[in-house]
């Protein structure tokens, strides 16, 4: 999210004449994209200010220009006064939905003021901005198809921090797509906080009405866009273009061009959505299904809106229509009264699913969140500590298994580029996900190819193979 962040901000700064330098010394101008969602990504922010800080003292003793420093995202709004007071020298502050603001901001502050912009919006998703690619000709993109959350998981910030949900008209996204694909992008991710949310309300296929009848036909909308047995926390929005319908556009413009998103809510998987991944070629067969907890109880006082049943139960459906799918997913450990047998639960539905990737996390309060207001951040940070090494050696070990499973198979990897251990090894990504590491051999093969490598061996982040030969993701047979 805050790759695609900074791109769009630097697409807004480069058509006001900003250049880029990637010498910090030399830089008129530093910004800051912060995230706020767990207390350590806000540690590492305030540990790089305090570095600007010299750096910025030192600057203004020995040139004329003086440097100013920014900070934009989420910790700009949720920090502002704080952040004024602690970080005398910041100079521009400007929220998720502020970007198109910032000529202005900095103009402001080259006057010498301090310059801030940080109202959240009901309608910013930053459509007509194509995003600068960090990586020039990078095979790889990501696309912003929707913004903001109204979950309000209770241990979440992100609703407070990037406001309500919002999505990009399809036809922006098509148009951005396909330059990308004119561009030879041979793999986009389809970006969101809640991706599979997406709701473009500005293609109405339907208008509300008052009558029993037509409220009924709502109520059963409702219910078909759901992954089955899950509920909402908030009241749904309905009618629009959805997920489903822009996945079938977007994996339409391209067949050489692989398909992801991120990140779902395990609640918007209708069957129809997993149809679609399991028919077409392009999208690939890999879902993240943030499960947070495997506990009911813990996932009760979470807000999930599902409980570890109706979770196992979507695996289950997901690994029926999509054989050969790669599931990976999110765990917070040691929630407000997770007790030890909670998080068994959590250890116990690691096992049971099986992922190949995990993302984990030790639970950090947030001010704002239902859970900071009505919960008790009572798992002592030791225990905390103990319980999320307890699930990253679990998820190792797990993914080691599932990855050996693959040993012998052949798998259509798209070549990233040389392998950062040896120039004499390229690296890839499988289509689910995982990284595939292979010698370069006789062929040259270039980033944006796509090749058929036999796996050899693995380990529980990758694995390792030979090229049988140059591959298409036209050709790919679904296992
Ligand atoms: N503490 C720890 N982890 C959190 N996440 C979100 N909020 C918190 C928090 N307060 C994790 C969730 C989410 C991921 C992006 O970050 O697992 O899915
Ligand atoms: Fe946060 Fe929950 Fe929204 Fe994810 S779904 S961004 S965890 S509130």
């Amino acid at each position: 999210m805050n790759v695609n962040d900074t791109e769009i901000a630097w697409s807004i700064l480069q058509r006001t004449g900003y250049q880029r330098t990637a010498d910090i010394n030399k830089a008129d101008v530093v910004l800051l994209v912060t995230c706020s969602i767990r207390e350590k990504a806000e540690q590492t922010i305030r540990n790089r200010l305090q570095q600007l800080t010299a750096l910025k003292k030192r600057r203004s003793s020995s040139s004329s220009t003086p440097m100013k420093v920014g900070i934009l995202g989420c910790m700009a709004g949720r920090l502002k006064t704080e952040l004024l007071q602690q970080e005398k020298l910041l100079d521009v502050l400007a929220g998720p939905d502020s970007y198109r603001d910032l000529p202005r901001l900095l103009r402001e502050a080259q006057g010498g003021q301090r310059a801030s912009s940080l109202l959240l919006s009901l309608e910013e998703t930053y459509a007509d901005i194509m995003p600068v690619q960090q990586v020039p000709r990078a095979r790889s993109a990501f696309v912003s198809i929707m913004r903001g959350c109204d979950n309000m998981c209770s241990y979440c910030i992100v609703p407070f921090t990037r406001g309500r949900e919002r999505s990009r008209p399809v036809s922006s996204i098509l148009e951005e797509v396909q330059m990308l694909s004119n561009q030879g992008v041979k793999e986009v991710t389809l970006l969101g906080q809640n991706v599979n949310s997406y709701r473009d309300l500005s293609e109405q296929q339907f208008s509300g009405g008052g009558s029993s009848s037509q409220q009924q036909q709502q109520q059963q909308q409702q219910q078909q866009q759901l992954s089955r047995g899950f509920q909402t926390i908030y009241r749904p929005r309905l009618g629009g273009l959805r997920f489903c319908h822009l996945l079938d556009r977007v994996s339409r413009i391209d067949p050489d061009m692989r398909i992801r998103f991120t990140s779902p809510h395990p609640k918007d998987f209708p069957d129809e959505v997993l149809h679609l991944i399991s028919e077409r070629h392009n999208i690939c067969r890999q879902i993240h299904l943030p499960a947070q907890s495997g506990s009911t109880r813990v996932l009760k006082a979470m807000r999930r809106g599902y409980t570890r049943e109706t979770y196992l139960d979507l695996v289950t459906n997901i690994k029926t229509i999509i054989p050969g799918v790669s599931l990976s997913s999110d765990f917070i450990s040691g929630f407000c009264g997770e007790t030890e047998d909670d998080h068994q639960e959590t250890l116990s539905l690691i096992q049971e699913v099986g992922y190949n990737i995990g993302f984990l996390f030790a639970y950090s309060m947030r001010k704002k969140t239902q859970a900071f207001h009505r919960l008790q951040d009572d798992v002592p940070p030791d225990v905390k500590q103990r319980r999320l090494q307890d699930c990253i050696a679990l998820f190792r070990q797990e993914a080691a298994r599932l990855n050996a499973t693959l040993v012998g198979s052949t798998q259509l990897v798209l070549v990233e580029g040389v392998s950062k251990r040896s120039a004499a090894e390229l690296c890839g990504r499988s289509d689910g996900n995982m990284k595939v590491i292979f010698p370069k051999g006789d062929e040259a093969f270039q980033p944006g190819d796509y090749v058929q490598v036999e796996i050899l061996s693995s380990s529980s982040q990758s694995l390792r193979g030979r090229a049988v030969i140059r591959g298409s993701l036209r050709d790919s047979v679904p296992p």
